[in-house]
């Protein structure tokens, strides 16, 4: 617990099992880990993730439950909770510069909800992009976040900056306005933005926006969830479509 308290400023927290392994896999440095029931969660650990069982064993500080409550506000059911060092900016910058890029960037322009950002996060690990970047005032590293991205924030680039700062490339920027997707190619190299759930994208982003582009919806449909346009973007960039 002292190590927990030493360690806890500037961390990112971990909460649950999956998180922690996600953290393992793509390399986070993981400091402290607690659980209340040490053999459970490596229990857990040799049916769903052997890949990191060894790694947890080393880690892994048995807790009394009141203690675990303690320090989380929101406890997880699997009793596991842990700190990780937060990439330093530079290196996530570096990512996201890099060129040429083999997988886009995504761009969440000025993004509202907590939840969707962690999801897209989650998404953009799972395809492969080079990284996530948030416009506007949210902290794409809050707790929250983290949560909902599952640990993922580590197997992708993810930073805050201005519209005026983002990373070179073509930007196709998602807008029910604009052209069908489905007759589109979305290169590697390029930033796929997308508007807040509010007001879609801003000014300063269509600026920027090389092309505009729709995802098929039938007439009286307004709009789609953040994270779910993420995923079809995603999706149709994977499929390496037209
Ligand atoms: C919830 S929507 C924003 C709705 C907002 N009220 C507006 O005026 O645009 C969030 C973002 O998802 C993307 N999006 C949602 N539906 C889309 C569609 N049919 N085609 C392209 N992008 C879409 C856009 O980037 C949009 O800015």
């Amino acid at each position: 617990m002292r190590l927990w308290h030493r360690e806890a400023g500037g961390a990112v927290l971990l909460d649950g099992f999956h998180a922690l392994k996600h953290a393992l896999r793509f390399g986070a440095r993981v400091p402290v880990a607690l659980a209340t029931d040490r053999a459970a969660a490596l229990a857990l650990a040799e049916e769903l993730a052997p890949d990191v069982r060894e790694g947890l064993a080393a880690l892994l500080t048995e807790v009394p439950e009141s203690s675990y409550r303690a320090l989380l506000a929101r406890p997880h059911p699997t009793g596991v909770a842990a700190l990780a060092g937060r990439p330093a900016r530079e290196t996530n910058l570096r990512a996201l510069a890099h060129a040429p890029r083999r997988a886009p960037v995504v761009v969440l322009d000025n993004p509202r909800n907590l939840g969707n950002a962690g999801a897209v996060i989650r998404l953009a690990a799972g395809f492969g992009a080079t990284g996530v970047v948030t416009t506007g005032t949210l902290d794409p590293w809050h707790p929250t976040v983290v949560r909902g991205g599952a640990g993922l924030h580590f197997a992708t680039a993810v930073e805050r900056m201005d519209v005026a700062d983002l990373p070179e490339g073509p930007v196709y920027a998602l807008d029910p306005e604009g052209e069908d997707i489905r007759r589109v190619r979305l290169p590697d190299e390029a930033l796929l933005a997308f508007g807040s759930e509010r007001s879609g994208l801003s000014p300063e982003l269509r600026a920027r926006a090389d092309r505009l582009v729709a995802l098929p919806m039938r007439p009286q449909v307004s709009s789609y969830n953040l994270a779910t346009s993420v995923g079809m973007a995603l999706f149709h960039w994977s499929a390496g479509a037209v």
